[in-house]
């Protein structure tokens, strides 16, 4: 007999590592994970079964479905916008091939239990792109379906994906191939930037936000990649994985889309410092433009519109941008550091 479980990818990230330890709390359903590298200590002993490897590997993946019965995936891996730029390639193979393999891998399960199987996918507000800050200024808050021409190589990966995972959605089995017929039931947010009080983020254009609380916390100075106007839509980590789990419970019925924006807060990276200046007296943050990053961050939205998963799926955020910093990142950040 197989196993019914959930199968988190990427799971060593900076999602998966909250995302299993809010799954192992509920001890709802077993997790298996795969990630390259070893699962962190801390998260390794929540887990059933640890597959270390690579969702290119299809061999792993047929291991995989021959010992386990899975009925929810949370696909996590992926490379992030700024990596993706210096391995273009590899973020393509990692980010389109990879989530094929694990779309099909999806099917198959669905084929073998008989049910759909429930796929949430983490997109991005990279799939978005404005072509100037002009633009940028006038939109304001983007709908999904606008604005969808991105710059980075991550962007155009997750925009193509969320097609890719609505042609194997159970909604279209009337069109798709019949051998692909209503197994995979994909479910999309396209997030904004994450602020994690626990982990740091690697290789992402966002990542300015996390890496200023973080620096500031242990007493070092940062140099802000992005000028101080750059506006983007963020969240805290808590809040994104909530997300995560509040869509994968709702009811297919209650769902007109397979691609949902969702946001908490949109401050400058001036306002970022301010907030963290007032948590951290000594930090010191200066802005030093990275001119390819900072295009990218000028192409994402200044904010986006969530009323669509609002009003579907009852998403709504904890964590506006005071309570993220006064109640969940400079409490956390500073005792993390304290520790260590
Ligand atoms: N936070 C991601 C990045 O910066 C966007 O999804 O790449």
């Amino acid at each position: 007999m197989r196993k019914p479980v959930t199968l988190i990818t990427g799971a060593g990230g900076e999602i998966g590592h909250g995302l299993i330890e809010r799954l192992a709390a509920e001890g709802r359903s077993a997790i298996i994970t795969i990630d390259l590298l070893p699962l962190d200590p801390t998260l390794a002993h929540e887990v059933e079964r640890e597959f270390v490897g690579s969702i290119l590997d299809t061999n792993l993946l047929e291991r995989v479905l021959s010992e386990y019965e899975i009925d929810t995936i949370y696909h996590l891996a992926a490379i992030l916008s700024t990596r993706g730029e210096f391995t273009p390639v590899t973020a393509h193979q990692v980010n389109v091939e990879g989530t094929l393999n694990v779309l099909d891998f999806a099917q198959a399960q669905g084929e073998s239990h008989g049910r759909p199987v429930t796929f949430l996918y983490p997109s991005s507000i990279a799939a978005y792109g404005l072509p100037d800050l002009d633009t940028k200024a006038r939109v304001g808050k983007v709908k999904e379906h606008e604005w969808n021409q991105p710059m980075t190589m991550y962007g155009c990966n997750k925009l193509y994906c969320e097609h890719l995972g609505s042609y194997y959605n159970l909604h279209y089995k009337q069109l798709a191939a019949e051998h692909l017929a209503g197994k995979v039931d994909f479910r999309a947010i396209r997030f904004p930037g994450l602020i994690s009080a626990v982990t740091l983020p690697s290789g992402g254009t966002s990542d300015f936000a996390p890496e200023m609380i973080h620096a500031a916390a242990q007493g070092q100075p940062y140099a802000c990649f992005v000028r101080p106007d750059s506006r983007i839509p963020f969240m805290a980590m808590p809040d994104a994985v909530e997300a995560l789990l509040t869509l994968a419970a709702a009811d297919r019925g209650q769902l007109r889309t397979n691609v949902y924006n969702i946001t908490a807060f949109n401050p400058s990276a001036a306002e970022i410092r301010d907030l963290v200046l007032a948590g951290f007296g000594a930090a010191s943050i200066t802005f030093e433009t990275d001119v390819k990053r900072q295009a990218i961050v000028d192409s994402w939205p200044a904010d986006v519109d969530d009323s669509a998963a609002k009003t579907q799926w009852g998403f709504s955020p904890r964590f506006d941008l005071e309570h993220a910093f006064s109640e969940y990142l400079i409490p956390n950040i500073r005792a993390r550091y304290e520790t260590t």
